[in-house]
């Protein structure tokens, strides 16, 4: 069985205060709740602190580069986050493949580089508005997944999807229960076609976009919905914790 995860991505929020609030509640209420893996996406800069801070938890960065290292200011390597202790990487989230130009040839790279060094990649990926109403939304989601990993060989387990439409990320509108369960099944019938039943079986495909305290517990009451990547509701450490509770009651 798929032991269920629920991470929080701050996105360009939060302080080291704000990590240091998080840690004291959330070690102490991961700990409590035991079977679910509660992951912190902080921004980079307050990894180091959230990584030491965490006990009963993992940290994920939001982003990386794929080269090993080199002339790219700014930037972050797969080796520097291993180097912290750091356990998964967002990848390919719709901001970054939107205002940053993480095309699916960048995010492939990406995967490959993060499994390289036995990180976990959480591939984000999702249709926009536009291409819903146009009946492409399934045929979107499995462009983006096969070609993300097209670099590499997976036996299970080394890569987490997240499912995040692009059109309920920080709207406030959530994909229904019945919605996400439809595409989530998709996604893991594409891993079963296009790789193999065990990778489809393993991997976890966690939903994102306004996900809440109120609707979590719905959500991830569906077959193939393991979890959650949670947005704004992550930066609410009360309504995080209810949300990291409701996948513990699966
Ligand atoms: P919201 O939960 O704020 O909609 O954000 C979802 C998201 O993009 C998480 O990565």
């Amino acid at each position: 069985m798929r032991k269920p995860m629920v991470a929080g991505n701050w996105k360009m929020n939060g302080a080291s205060e704000f990590a240091s609030l998080m840690s004291t509640q959330l070690n102490q209420h991961a700990a409590s709740i035991g079977s679910v893996d509660v992951v912190v996406c902080p921004p980079t800069l307050y990894l180091a602190q959230v990584q030491n801070d965490a006990i009963s938890y993992a940290s994920a960065a939001q982003n990386v580069h794929f080269e090993e290292a080199g002339a790219y200011t700014g930037e972050t390597s797969v080796a520097m986050l291993k180097d912290l202790g750091v356990e998964y990487v967002l990848v390919g989230h719709s901001e970054r493949r939107e205002m940053f130009a993480d095309t699916d040839a960048v995010v492939a790279n990406k995967v490959a580089a993060v499994i390289a060094r036995s990180l976990v990649p959480i591939l984000c990926i999702g249709e926009s508005l536009e291409q819903r109403r146009n009946g492409e939304a399934f045929e979107v989601v499995k462009k983006q997944l096969l070609s993300a990993l097209q670099a590499v060989t997976l036996k299970g387990g080394e890569v987490v999807v997240a499912y995040e439409p692009i059109w309920a990320i920080g709207t406030g509108e959530t994909a229904t229960p019945e919605q996400a369960q439809e595409i989530h099944a998709y996604i893991r019938s594409v891993l079963a076609a296009e790789i193999s039943a065990q990778v489809a079986e393993k991997t976890r495909i966690l939903y994102g976009g306004s996900v809440s305290a109120a609707t979590a517990a719905e959500l991830f009451s569906q077959q193939d919905i393991d979890g959650g990547l949670v947005g704004g509701a992550s930066l609410k450490i009360a309504d995080f914790k209810t949300i990291c509770s409701a996948a513990a009651d699966l």
